[in-house]
Parts: C-alpha cells; sequence; structure tokens
C-alpha cells in the first residue's frame, strides 16, 4: 500500500501521533531491517522527544542475519534499546513487552517502593507505510484487531490491546511519513516496495538494486541468474545494465529485434528480491563509525 505525502498529511499525521504520545509509556518504533536508516522517519527524534522509546526491526526474516547484528549494536551503541523480530510468523515478538517494561524499570520500581500496584506498561507503534505496524499489532493482539492498509488521517475509536499481564498496546499504530530528500533513500524505500513503483522510473530502482547486490551480494546474484562474471568496474552503468540484459534475457524478456525488455526484467528482480528469492538481503550498512 502506498500514501501519497502533502505536508498537511504530515502535519496531521505528526499532530494524531502526539496526542497518542500523550496516552503512552513508551513509544515502539518500528523499523524495517533490509533498510534500518531508509525506512526511519526523518523527524523521529523530534516527534518522540523525551518518551522512552524501544526500536524495533522487523521484517528480520528478509534481512542478512550478520547485518541484523551490526544494525543492532549501532543503535544499542547509541544509547537505544533495539531488537529484531519477524512480525509475520511472530518470531521474538515476546521480547517487545519484556523490553519495553525493562525501559520503565527505575519508575515502577519506585512505585513499588511506595507501595503502588504497577500498571501495565502503555505502548505505541510507530513507523512509516509498509513497515508491518498492523502485522505487528495483529500477531502481539493475538488477533486480528488491526486492518493492514491503515491510512493517516482516518481516525476511529481507539482501544488499549492487553499483551500479556505487562503491556497495553493502542491498537491503532502512529502512521508516520518516510525520508524524501533524499534519491538514494528513495531507490531504497522503493527496491523493498516500500513507496509506490510508479513514483520512481521501475528500471532506475531495478538499477540501483541490481549495483548493489552486484557489489555485495555478487555470489547470491550469480547464483539466481546464473551470471559468470562480476561487473569489473561497479561505477561503470554499461556493466550493470549488461547484467540487467543478461537476466533479461535468461527470463525471456524479450521484444522485437532480439532486444531486450528492461522494463520486464527489472520487475522480475525487484519481485524476486523483495520475495527473498536471493536469499535474506539487507539494502543498507551501518555507518562506518559503528563501534566493532
Ligand atoms: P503497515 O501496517 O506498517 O502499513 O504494514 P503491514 O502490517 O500492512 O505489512 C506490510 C506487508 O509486510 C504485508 O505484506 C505484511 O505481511 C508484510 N510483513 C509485515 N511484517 C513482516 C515480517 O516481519 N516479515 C515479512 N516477511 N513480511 C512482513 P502483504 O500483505 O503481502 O502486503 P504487500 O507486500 O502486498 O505490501
Amino acid at each position: 500500500m502506498s500514501i501519497q505525502w502533502f505536508p498537511g498529511h504530515m502535519t496531521k499525521a505528526r499532530r494524531q501521533i502526539q496526542e497518542k504520545l500523550k496516552l503512552i509509556d513508551v513509544a515502539i518504533e518500528l523499523l524495517d531491517a533490509r533498510l534500518p536508516m531508509s525506512s526511519r522517519n526523518p523527524m523521529i527524534n523530534d516527534i518522540l522527544h523525551n518518551k522512552p522509546r524501544l526500536i524495533v526491526m522487523n521484517k528480520s526474516d528478509l534481512a542478512d542475519p550478520d547485518m541484523n547484528a551490526r544494525w543492532l549494536k549501532l543503535f544499542r551503541c547509541e544509547g537505544h534499546a533495539a531488537i529484531a523480530v519477524d512480525a509475520s510468523t511472530g518470531s521474538n515478538v515476546s521480547q517487545i513487552p519484556v523490553e519495553a517494561r525493562k525501559l520503565l524499570e527505575e519508575k515502577i520500581q519506585r512505585q513499588i517502593a511506595k507501595g503502588m500496584k504497577p500498571r501495565p506498561v502503555r505502548a505505541l507503534i510507530v513507523g512509516i507505510p509498509n513497515v508491518g505496524k498492523s502485522t505487528l499489532i495483529n500477531k502481539l493482539a493475538g488477533r486480528s484487531v488491526a486492518a493492514t492498509g491503515d491510512r493517516p488521517g482516518v481516525t476511529k475509536g481507539q482501544q488499549w490491546i492487553r499483551v500479556g499481564t505487562e503491556m497495553e498496546l493502542l491498537d491503532t499504530p502512529g502512521i508516520l511519513w518516510p525520508k524524501f530528500e533524499d534519491q538514494e533513500v528513495g531507490y531504497r524505500l522503493a527496491a523493498t516496495g516500500a513507496i509506490r513503483e510508479e513514483i520512481l522510473n521501475v528500471e532506475d530502482i531495478a538499477f540501483y538494486a541490481l549495483k548493489y547486490l552486484a557489489s555485495q551480494y555478487w555470489d547470491r546474484l550469480a547464483e539466481r541468474y546464473s551470471l559468470e562474471q562480476p561487473p569489473v568496474d561497479m561505477d561503470n552503468p554499461d556493466e550493470i545494465l549488461n547484467i540487467m540484459e543478461d537476466i533479461g534475457r535468461k527470463r525471456g524478456c524479450l521484444m522485437g529485434g532480439g532486444r531486450i525488455d528492461l522494463e520486464k526484467a527489472s520487475g522480475i528482480i525487484l519481485r524476486e528480491l523483495r520475495a527473498g528469492k536471493m536469499g535474506r538481503i539487507t539494502l543498507e550498512e551501518p555507518y562506518s563509525f559503528m563501534v566493532e
């Protein structure tokens, strides 16, 4: 699903989240593990302000396991609580209430010391479209409560969902807008299907993905499409184009005169990348300043 974001939408989305933030103890910032930086809202620190935050890298089943570990390490080095989950199967989702509670441990201990009975931690899931917010809410609830494909600006009566004894979750997520200012971010988001292909040219998106795959995951690419030679110069567009044509030829994407239908080949590459047919792939590396 996709949303065309305009400044008015952003202001409204932000206002709606800020209303919800008043009701909760912890914000769960949902990111796509395949692109943890590009799937981040550009104003998230400003929006969440001082609210305790748990970073949850979703779709970790589709992302490179080594990279998942490195990204988690980076977020933790930055002082955030962070975990990786797969909301579609529920893998590691049970850690969310545990980690959310940990963030409030001091407050809870103070309440206990005063003889108060602490109430469950109240949480809100926030993230850009398609990152898996509704899937995660449904998984945490153990039933279908959130309609996938929620839209910003569509309000309905919100309710608390009880997640075990430790947590209560708002049944409607906070929907945030993605980054727009950087074209590379746009390509990465489009490569995973997070933003509409029509916004960017499908061949450009596939070209971008192919260049990245050729440089970072050549063996996987070569195996999937029986490719022989890695490009000699990754910065030479002709070499990347040759790979695209080779894939197109092998997959029967032909036009009249023996020409390759690059649009069709691009569609195949992107579909297979998104479906994990080339294995688990992360499209961006943690920053180089990360402590190893
Ligand atoms: P949203 O509320 O944040 O917009 O996202 P939503 O839950 O609708 O999830 C978007 C797509 O991502 C869904 O696929 C969903 O099944 C998939 N998804 C969510 N979490 C995970 C995960 O941890 N792993 C994997 N592999 N997939 C996940 P869909 O219904 O097929 O939609 P689409 O792919 O056609 O957009």
